[in-house]
């Protein structure tokens, strides 16, 4: 796990922020050194001394050019922020698309994320998948960002800006991360109770590993006979009409895609690791888990529950 910091960048949009607030720290703390420093210098040289006369110091009216470099100097720097800024945006929003580069629809959803790869067919949730971006082999991800509710934000610190989910728009970003890992992220916009469990992972992989996670993602569900009657449990209750399990008669949409659920290292947005004992927890009530989740308590007998977990973890 690659930990998150905003002055590690590990991709080109990250790269050009970061190169970018380096600029803007450098300037603005220059000006603060400047004014900070004359401001304590005043405060120190002229400060009331024993035996002041309480006279009023000398009083200068209108120096013409004083008032020329207080007026000249910040519009430069002015000048200088706005341009650097036309330059970073236009670098970041209107970066080429090379041939090999993945096209993925990311989906804000309380509370939750839908990773849909249209030119792959895959569905997944919470944790995106992407090839790694070298020189060599440039493979840059390019995001089309939707929302299903409300206000959301992507945000991978390491791989790129922030950049917003809003309801009926289409927002767009990318990232071409240099070296694999798993990289952590957050939804950055209060989006309502769970916003903090709004979790993001990013698993970049190298090249053959991407393709050996595309093939196993497009194979449909491996469903054992041993799990049949948990599976009816599945197909007879009302997982069906907000779950998917490609191949089977489950095609609800409203939450995530269950058909490789135990390929995925966590549960709920990373709330918690994905396992037999937490997804057992999750179905009796996964307000436990995440208070306000728009999942509701299944309310089943012990031993259809238990038949439950035993099909979703063959879910692989
Ligand atoms: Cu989604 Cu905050």
């Amino acid at each position: 796990m690659i930990p998150t910091n905003v002055f590690a960048p590990d991709s080109t949009h990250a790269w050009i922020i970061y190169k970018f607030s380096m600029l803007v720290f450098a300037i603005t703390g220059a000006i603060f050194v400047v004014v900070g420093g004359l401001l304590l210098y005043a405060i120190v040289r002229f400060r009331q001394r024993k035996g002041d006369d309480k006279t009023e110091p000398p009083q200068v009216y209108g120096s013409e050019q004083v008032e020329i470099a207080w007026t000249v100097i910040p519009v430069i720097i002015v000048i200088v922020l706005v341009l650097t800024t036309a330059r970073t945006i236009h670098e970041i929003q209107d970066a080429p698309r090379p041939p090999g580069a993945l096209e993925v629809t990311a989906i804000g959803r309380q509370w939750w994320w839908e990773f849909r790869y249209p030119s792959l067919g895959i569905v997944t949730a919470n944790e995106l998948h992407i090839p790694v971006s070298d020189r060599a082999r440039p493979t840059p991800t390019f995001l089309r960002l939707l929302s299903a509710d409300v206000a959301h934000s992507f945000w991978v610190p390491r791989l790129a800006g922030k950049t917003d989910l809003i309801p009926n728009r289409v927002n767009e970003m990318w990232m071409d991360p240099a070296q694999p890992g798993l990289y952590l992220g957050q939804c950055a916009e209060y989006c309502g109770t769970q916003h903090a469990k709004m979790l993001l992972r990013v698993y970049v992989h190298s090249h053959e590993d991407f393709a050996r996670w595309v093939a196993e993602q497009k194979a449909p569900a491996t469903i054992a006979s041993a799990a049949d009657s948990g599976r009816r449990v599945f197909e007879t209750t009302a997982c069906l009409n907000c779950h998917a399990v490609a191949g089977t008669v489950a095609n609800g949409r409203f939450g995530p895609d269950l058909t490789h659920l135990m390929s995925r290292d966590t549960l709920a947005a990373g709330a918690v690791k994905n396992t037999a004992e937490n997804l057992k927890l999750w179905i009796e009530d996964p307000h436990a888990l995440k208070p306000g989740a728009l999942m509701p308590p299944m309310h089943l007998p012990e031993q259809e529950l238990d038949a439950l977990v035993g099909y979703l973890v063959t879910l692989k």
